[in-house]
């Protein structure tokens, strides 16, 4: 069974390659969150995956809820991997989830990782990935999943592929808390009333349910207290009219999309 939470794409493209390669259940988090779905029955030979992007250095706060609330019925022990996306590297990140399944007796049994796009814009610079960087990011993790995917088909146990960074706990722990406490907020996003095209994509792409539009067609973040800052509606907004604090405007935007694999 993969569990998968993803923002705008890339982890899910990843999970999917996953379930592809094993034949095993993909579950979406963010929808077995909005309809409150926490009890799973695992069969004796299924594998058990958690696959999310890196957010401040650690899993996504929805991930570490739901891991917190999961019951897996039938668990005795199946082979358990974590596999992240990040734009560089993932500091603690697994030690904060194999804590988190530790507290609901599960073992983490083998962690990996694999850079794609940048999703994430700090102030100043533009640190999304232009077209063609895309693209070849997403080539180097394609051939980068196809060598750690006989780690997971063969089930091998106390595998590490991925990069910690330089000061991790710097990075987790410092900056990870900062990022969570003034930074993973809906109430930074806003939208140019004259450049809203009232196309309600923004509303449909929000993995958590957290944008309805108003009679208009502009988009109303709810603050339903699911919002990871996964900028998924800022990058899919066809007319560049949503922005994240002031920092967003005239970037570039990404998501995933099967365009990317064309010349693979
Ligand atoms: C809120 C946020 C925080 C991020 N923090 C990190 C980080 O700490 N380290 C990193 O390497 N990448 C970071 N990234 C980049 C994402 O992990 C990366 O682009 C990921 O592949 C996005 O996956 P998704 O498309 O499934 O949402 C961050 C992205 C976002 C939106």
């Amino acid at each position: 069974m993969i569990f998968c939470f993803t923002g705008t794409g890339n982890t899910g493209f990843i999970a999917q390659r996953l379930a592809q390669a094993t034949g095993e259940r993909l579950v979406w988090i963010a929808k077995a969150i909005v309809n409150g779905v926490f009890q799973y029955r695992l069969d004796k030979e299924e594998r058990i995956a958690f696959c999310f992007p890196i957010h401040g250095w650690r899993p996504p706060f929805v991930v570490r809820d739901f891991v917190e609330s999961l019951k897996l019925d039938g668990y005795v022990g199946q082979y358990c991997y974590a596999f992240a996306t990040c734009g560089d590297d993932v500091g603690l990140a697994f030690d904060y989830l194999e804590e988190d399944l530790n507290g609901i007796c599960v073992r983490l049994d083998s962690a990996f990782s694999v850079i794609m796009p940048e999703t994430y814009n700090f102030p100043f610079i533009d640190q999304i990935d232009t077209p063609e960087s895309a693209r070849s990011k997403v080539a180097a993790a394609c051939a980068r999943l196809d060598s750690i995917l006989p780690d997971i088909i063969e089930r091998r146990r106390g595998v590490r592929k991925f990069n910690k960074s330089r000061w991790p706990r710097i990075n987790s722990r410092l900056l990870g808390s900062f990022f969570l406490k003034h930074w993973v907020t809906d109430s930074k996003f806003t939208v140019a009333p004259d450049a809203c095209i009232h196309c309600g994509k923004c509303a449909s792409v929000c993995p958590v349910g957290n944008i309805k539009c108003d009679p208009l067609g502009s988009p109303v973040w709810q603050n339903n207290g699911l919002c990871t800052t996964c900028f998924s509606c800022y990058h899919h907004c066809p007319a560049h009219a949503i922005d994240f604090g002031g920092r967003t405007r005239g970037k570039r935007q990404y998501f995933f999309n099967n365009d990317l694999l064309n010349d693979l």
